[in-house]
């Protein structure tokens, strides 16, 4: 079922919240410790190259299979070829994983911003604190229901009042305090560490191919999530933009505005993590944020606690934005499916995130458990979700919707859409090479690396 005028009002709506829905914690904890990990300014430069090849084809790809069909994923690669209706199916997985644990992080922030504004934080910059947390049996559970509420509310309201007048406000917001804080960062000295030529300069010492491989494979799978790809939230974004939007400008203006993010992201945290902790702060994941920043924060002594402040609540609108567009993804598709209205969808879908997320949370108690991944990781149950949704199903998405575009469709299918109201698609013949070769070559090997079976072969 469609909704009465569901759809942005415009592109500045689009690109706000499809930004909105790219940029959230991966950009920030994940993208500042690959660029120290991977070479600092190496690591920058082979982003950038995949953002505007890759990034670009996937981006554009979804966002105009959704425009397309008006459909979400479900139903949209059904409408596309009806053999191939399993492919949506898939794709609506991804989502319905991510759900279950993107507002337990959501609910990790909420917690430490509410510390930092009742406390100084001294306590948040101890050991053991963020374990003692998440594996405390119900403050986790709370916080993450505030967050979860948030969130749904949002939805709630629907596509223009909820979605995009929410990202309208958030995102200007959160470049600004990104914006100050990463300036903030640039004036720290504390020891003669110049964690700002780290991050920026390349380190090409020690380079090899299986090296370079290494971290073209991790500017890979960062890129995906970064930029909310093939999980059909970009098709269900798609699905809400006018016909008279220019689509070739708005997508480079929602990749320029995640890479921004991403980049000004290690702007403000390697520096600021190199002059007080050194190498030894820079962690990937929760720890980065949850363990490392709280020390980093305790040691700007008075300025540590407005400074936190700013951070966690850019943070939480970064992860609200984006598990909104989760979120939103699900109620459409189940609209879509079930014919039902935007409020019971949105009670139905809230109480599966519910349950699900309660679950998550209990991972780091009750149900406790450690698993060796197929990536040599050992996770526990939110580990285990991030795992099948981000490394197994979204490169197997991709990889399947580049060989269905490039072979089966055809790749003019898109660049018309794209060319749809006569305007000129310059990077049309990038777009064809890289969806028919490419991309499935590239998503092939990244499946086998990321899900181990490379191991086995080589
Ligand atoms: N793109 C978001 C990020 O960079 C993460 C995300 C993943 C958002 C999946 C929505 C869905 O953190």
């Amino acid at each position: 079922m469609k909704e009465k005028g569901s759809s942005f009002s415009g592109s500045i709506g689009f690109v706000l919240a499809a930004a909105g829905s790219a940029v959230g914690v991966g950009n920030i904890w994940r993208f500042p410790y690959l660029c120290a990990k991977d070479g600092g300014g190496l690591f920058l430069l082979v982003y950038l190259v995949l953002v505007l090849t890759f990034g670009f084809v996937l981006l554009t790809t979804d966002v105009a299979i959704g425009r397309k069909t008006k459909k979400n994923a479900l139903r949209a690669f059904e409408a596309l070829n009806p053999k191939w209706k399993f492919l949506g199916k898939l794709t609506f997985l991804v989502p319905t994983l991510i759900m279950t644990y993107y507002s337990v992080i959501g609910g990790w922030i909420t917690k430490y911003f509410v510390t930092y504004i009742i406390s100084d934080g001294k306590d948040a910059a101890t050991d053991g604190y963020f374990t003692a947390f998440i594996t405390s049996d119900i403050a986790p559970i709370v916080f993450m229901l505030v967050f979860l509420a948030l969130t749904a509310w949002i939805v709630y309201r629907g596509v223009e009042k909820g979605i995009e007048k929410f990202s309208k406000i958030i995102m200007p917001g959160l470049i600004l305090l990104i914006l100050v804080i990463a300036i903030f960062s640039l004036t720290l000295t504390h020891t003669d560490a110049n964690g700002l030529a780290f991050y920026v300069k390349p380190d090409f010492s020690g380079l090899t191919v299986k090296r370079f491989l290494e971290i073209l494979l991790d500017a890979m799978s960062q890129l995906f999530f970064s930029l909310s790809v093939s999980m059909g939230i970009m098709i269900t974004y798609g699905s809400y933009v006018k016909n008279e939007v220019n689509l070739n400008k708005s997508t480079n203006q929602i990749e320029i505005f995640d890479t921004g993010v991403a980049f000004l992201a290690g702007m403000m945290i390697i520096p600021a993590v190199f002059v007080f902790l050194g190498t030894d702060g820079m962690a990937s994941g929760p720890s980065l944020i949850f363990i490392s920043l709280p020390k980093v924060f305790d040691a700007m002594g008075v300025l540590g606690q407005p400074v936190a402040i700013a951070f966690f609540l850019m943070m939480g609108f970064a992860a609200l934005t984006s598990c909104v567009s989760v979120m939103e993804t699900l109620v459409a598709n189940c609209m879509e499916l079930y014919h039902k209205p935007r409020k019971k969808m949105c009670g139905a879908v809230g109480i599966y995130s519910l349950i699900t997320a309660v679950v998550i949370c209990l991972g780091y108690n009750k149900l406790y458990f450690e698993l060796k991944l197929p990536n040599g990781s050992v996770g526990q149950l939110l580990d285990v979700m991030d795992y099948i949704s981000n490394s197994f199903l979204m490169p197997f998405i991709s990889l399947l919707t580049s060989i269905l575009i490039g072979w089966v469709i055809g790749p003019n299918w898109i660049i018309g859409e794209v060319e749809r109201n006569g305007e000129h698609f310059k990077r049309a013949g990038l777009y064809r090479f890289m969806i028919r070769y490419v991309v499935p070559i590239v998503m092939l090997i990244l499946f086998l690396v990321s899900t181990g079976f490379a191991d086995l072969i080589f």
